[in-house]
């Protein structure tokens, strides 16, 4: 069994990012910036966007995090998005998600420049994804296909189940498994809640993707022998040993399942630091202008 090193691989991605800053400010290009919209106080899209503002640093990128309170109103926030969209020093942009019921996120997100959409979740970016134009991917899918790429797992021909149908992974992940290229070519079952008896489809599967935020969920019994097992899950679960109050999660049965996989991702260090990376990388492609 094979753990696949998200962190190093995201550490790894980082050096490339901030070489090419590097070579940029030398000769004297603009450095990439990314600004970060987060509303409220939710202690895990803090943590998330206080992490990315940090990545910034690290690679050498211009950042800038604008906050809200909770009842920031869904014009100030456009608003903003306006002046975001029209910034000549911002590359990229995200907001983090969730948003407070009062604001209409899919209106939020449909106000993004899709040339400064970083997060690949303007509905122009998602087709352009479906129809093979080129676009922003998603980051956690993006990551997924990296530790892929980069531990030279076979995907071509391959039975690919994910669990999970979001916009932001699940299904995503589903269509760039299935399209043509490396990592891809793979055969795809994608289920959802509805789906009736989990595991006959997991018992199948030579790729599991597993992303619905529910601990445990995949089992040692769901699993084939020498199967790649791919946790997106980070449900935070209280821990008292811990300083911080709480550990994270993912949806597969470590312990159990670990011991019949080819590759797998631990929970946390495997999916979670990849996203990171795979944001820093759009960011450096909107800079650049390689997508539009
Ligand atoms: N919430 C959870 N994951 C993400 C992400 O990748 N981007 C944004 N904007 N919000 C999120």
């Amino acid at each position: 069994m094979i753990l696949l090193d998200g962190k190093r691989t995201s550490e790894a991605i980082q050096q490339e990012i901030a070489a090419e800053v590097d070579a940029i400010r030398e000769n004297g290009g603009k450095v990439p910036h990314l600004a970060a919209v987060l509303v409220g106080n939710d202690g895990g899209s803090v943590t998330y966007v206080t992490n990315k503002v940090l990545a910034c640093e690290r690679v050498g990128f211009g950042s800038s995090l604008i906050r809200y309170n909770d009842d920031v109103t869904e014009d100030e926030l456009l608003a903003k998005i306006q002046e975001l969209n029209e910034s000549e020093e911002v590359d990229g942009f995200i907001v983090q998600l969730p948003l407070p019921r009062h604001i209409n996120a899919q209106k939020v997100l449909e106000a993004i420049d899709p040339r400064k959409d970083v997060d690949g979740f303007h509905p122009i970016n998602v087709g352009r994804m479906v129809v093979n134009l080129p676009s922003y991917l998603p980051a956690t899918p993006y990551g997924i296909l990296q530790l892929l790429e980069r531990y030279n797992i076979e995907t071509a021909g391959k039975h690919c189940v994910v669990i999970g149908r979001s916009n932001i992974v699940g299904t995503p992940m589903s269509i760039l498994m299935a399209k043509g290229g490396y990592p891809g070519n793979a055969t795809v079952t994608l289920c959802h809640r509805n789906t009736i008896d989990l595991g006959y489809h997991t018992r199948q599967a030579d790729i599991i993707i597993v992303a619905v935020g529910q601990p445990g969920l995949l089992t040692a019994d769901m699993v084939k022998e020498g199967a790649v097992v791919i946790d997106v899950g980070t449900t935070r679960v209280p821990d008292a040993s811990r300083k911080s109050g709480y550990r994270l999660r993912g949806d597969v049965d470590f312990g159990n399942v670990a011991p019949k996989c080819s590759f797998i991702t631990p929970v946390p260090g495997g999916v979670g630091p990849l996203t990171i990376a795979m944001l820093l990388k759009n960011t450096l492609k909107a800079a650049k202008r390689e997508v539009y």
